[in-house]
């Protein structure tokens, strides 16, 4: 009777301890999940408090690669690249503010000054001699030029920004379109008193690229060339086999540009001198414009300047 007792008491035991055990453990498991379940919504949370800008690293305790491992894993993964789209989708709106106040402000200033010279030649419209008249609409012309340039630049730019442009590649002579292009400017070079000179190397080999696009981007580097070189100065184009490439220069004798400010001159709507207004033109699109094409080609273009003493324009292209 004893005996049985005793057995009875023991069995009871085991039976209270293993249910306490069992309770402990699970109690254990059950905390180890809930900890790891808190940090990952303190840490989605978090990442909601911060406007959706800043991802929280999930450290978990434990290394076990279980579901709520990789559930938080995923959202790890998840707000790093909503963070990083939110970034990018902030700056394209910044850049978009900041392009639809630049051109404004552009076409404000030829548009404002045709305005006024269309207005007087209406108002004074019996007083005004014939030469004044022509002068009148001659400054109008060159007003709606300019706008015409300006928004054919934007327009250009755009396009190549958005990737919408298809370069019609084809073999040609670059030293030739180098010669061609210097020629065209000849004229305007006499008449501002700059020497400008074409400099091929006979052996050069031909492109491949957009025949029209390079052109582009030669008038560009000669233009800018042209203007801020002063009276007296000298202009040269030069093509020259490099390698599996081929090396265009444009370097002049003008006024050059700062080491700080070289970094910058080929964003769009930047201009050294930002005093030289949208009314003269230039809104500071054409080196912008420039960069696209030579990348859309694969190359390359780099600048070397000494301020006071000029600036040399390298562009690099791929032989045929
Ligand atoms: N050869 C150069 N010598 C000195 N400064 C230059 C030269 N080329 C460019 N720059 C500087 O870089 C800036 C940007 O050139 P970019 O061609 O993009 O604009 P822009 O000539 O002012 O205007 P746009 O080309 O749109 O008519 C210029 O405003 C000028 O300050
Ligand atoms: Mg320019």
């Amino acid at each position: 009777m004893f005996e049985e007792q005793r057995l009875f008491g023991l069995a009871t035991n085991l039976m209270v301890g293993t249910v306490v055990f069992s309770l402990i453990a699970a109690l254990i498991v059950f905390r180890f999940l809930t900890v790891r379940l808190r940090m990952l919504s303190e840490s989605i949370e978090a990442f909601r408090a911060s406007g959706f800008t800043t991802p929280v690293p999930l450290t978990l305790p434990g290394k076990l690669d279980d579901e709520i491992y990789r559930l938080s894993a995923a959202f790890q993964a998840m707000s790093e690249r909503i963070a990083m789209q939110l970034g990018q989708l902030e700056q394209v709106d910044r850049q978009r503010r900041e392009l639809l106040a630049n051109v404004s402000h552009d076409l404000r200033t030829p548009l404002a000054s045709m305005q006024g010279y269309l207005e007087t030649m209406l108002i004074r419209a019996d007083e005004l001699t014939s030469e004044e008249r022509n002068r009148y609409l001659q400054v109008a012309v060159k007003h709606c030029e300019r706008l015409g340039k300006l928004v054919q630049d934007l327009f250009e730019l755009t396009k190549l920004e958005a990737h919408e442009v298809n370069p019609q590649i084809e073999t040609f002579p670059i030293a030739e379109l180098a010669q061609d292009v210097v020629q065209k400017f000849a004229l305007k070079a006499q008449k501002c008193q700059i020497t400008l000179v074409a400099k091929c190397e006979p052996d050069c080999p031909p492109v491949r690229a957009d025949i029209g696009m390079i052109e582009r981007v030669l008038e560009n580097l000669i233009e800018n060339a042209m203007r801020y070189t002063p009276v007296g100065g000298e202009i040269g184009v030069e093509v020259r086999p490099a390698g599996a490439r081929v090396e265009l220069r444009v370097r002049d004798t003008g006024e050059g540009i700062r080491g700080e400010e070289l970094h910058n001159i080929f964003d769009r709507y930047y201009r050294v001198d930002r005093s030289e207004s949208g009314g003269t033109g230039n809104a500071g699109l054409g080196l912008a414009i420039t960069r696209r094409i030579v990348e859309l080609h694969g190359g390359d273009i780099q600048v070397e300047s000494a301020p006071g003493l000029g600036t040399t324009f390298i562009v690099d292209l791929a032989v045929a």
